[in-house]
């Protein structure tokens, strides 16, 4: 089963704590730049983006499930907004986008699903749809980080823990030569000492992005970093943080998730 095909990512952020946690993320970071329009183009079922249109930004998504564009419609309009929104592939967005932006978004560790040398294409054909000193903004898993640890196996917080019932939750990670990864998620579950069931679910292959590749597509097409910021608190928890001295490139070996926000000067 694939991932994105499934109901897994429909409340993601969506609890209270992470949805004040972007909250104040975004705040902090848009209101220091003259934004009014936003939008994600990796919003998935929505809950990442919500807070930016709490906050008053006038904001629209894409992405490439129908499933999860048509979950995000539900989630914003819950909230009380009525956003605009469409299925999209990065790929052919520009053709898609009726007009520009002043910040355009890929939330949620989602744009190292195209390639590297479809990120450059992407952030080439975005640059016309990003209004003048503009930004574009992504969050992502530290790929730098990964690639140093090629991980293959990790057991996640388990669903169900009670003395009759175990479902525990393990990731796999099957690397291919090229460096691509693609995440395997088990679900096992034990009742009453007997294994009952297991259900793998795979989410599509991911192409790692290092930074430095990124920055250079940023730079090669008219953009400069303005702010990086480390995003384990929002996404992972805060783990390991006494070991951060808050400074994004001392740390950068030991953050997991972090966003980039770059401004278009050309
Ligand atoms: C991990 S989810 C993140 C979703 C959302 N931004 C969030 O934070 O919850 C990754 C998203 O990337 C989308 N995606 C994957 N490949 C894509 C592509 N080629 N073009 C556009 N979206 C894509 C998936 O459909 C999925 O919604």
């Amino acid at each position: 089963m694939n991932l994105y095909d499934t109901s897994a990512l429909f409340n993601q952020n969506m609890s209270e704590e992470k949805q004040n946690k972007l909250l104040g993320f975004y705040r902090e970071v848009f209101s220091k730049y003259n934004i009014t329009t936003v939008h994600d183009c990796s919003i998935g079922a929505g809950g990442t983006t919500l807070p930016l249109a709490k906050l008053g930004y006038k904001v629209s998504g894409s992405d490439l499930s129908e499933g999860l564009v048509k979950k995000a419609k539900d989630n914003f309009k819950k909230a009380g907004f009525d956003i605009e929104l469409f299925t999209s592939d990065f790929r052919n967005l520009e053709k898609k986008l009726k007009c520009s932006y002043d910040c355009i978004l890929s939330t949620g560790n989602s744009l190292p699903h195209i390639n590297n040398d479809d990120i450059q294409d992407f952030i080439k054909s975005m640059s016309s749809k990003i209004n003048k000193n503009g930004f574009i903004f992504i969050d992502m898993r530290n790929w730098d980080k990964i690639l140093d640890e090629k991980p293959i196996f990790s057991a996640r917080d388990p669903f169900v823990m009670t003395e009759k019932e175990h479902t525990s939750l393990y990731q796999i990670w099957n690397w291919h030569d090229d460096q691509s990864v693609n995440f395997i998620f088990a679900t096992s579950t034990d009742r009453n000492g007997k294994h009952e069931k297991t259900s793998l679910t795979f989410a599509p292959t991911y192409y790692p992005l290092k930074f430095k590749t990124y920055e250079k597509i940023l730079n090669d097409h008219g953009f400069e970093i303005k702010r990086c910021f480390d995003l384990d608190y929002i996404w992972l928890g805060s783990k390991n943080e006494e070991a951060k001295t808050g400074d994004f490139e001392r740390d950068f070996s030991k953050i997991n998730w972090y966003g980039i926000l770059a401004q278009k000067v050309k």
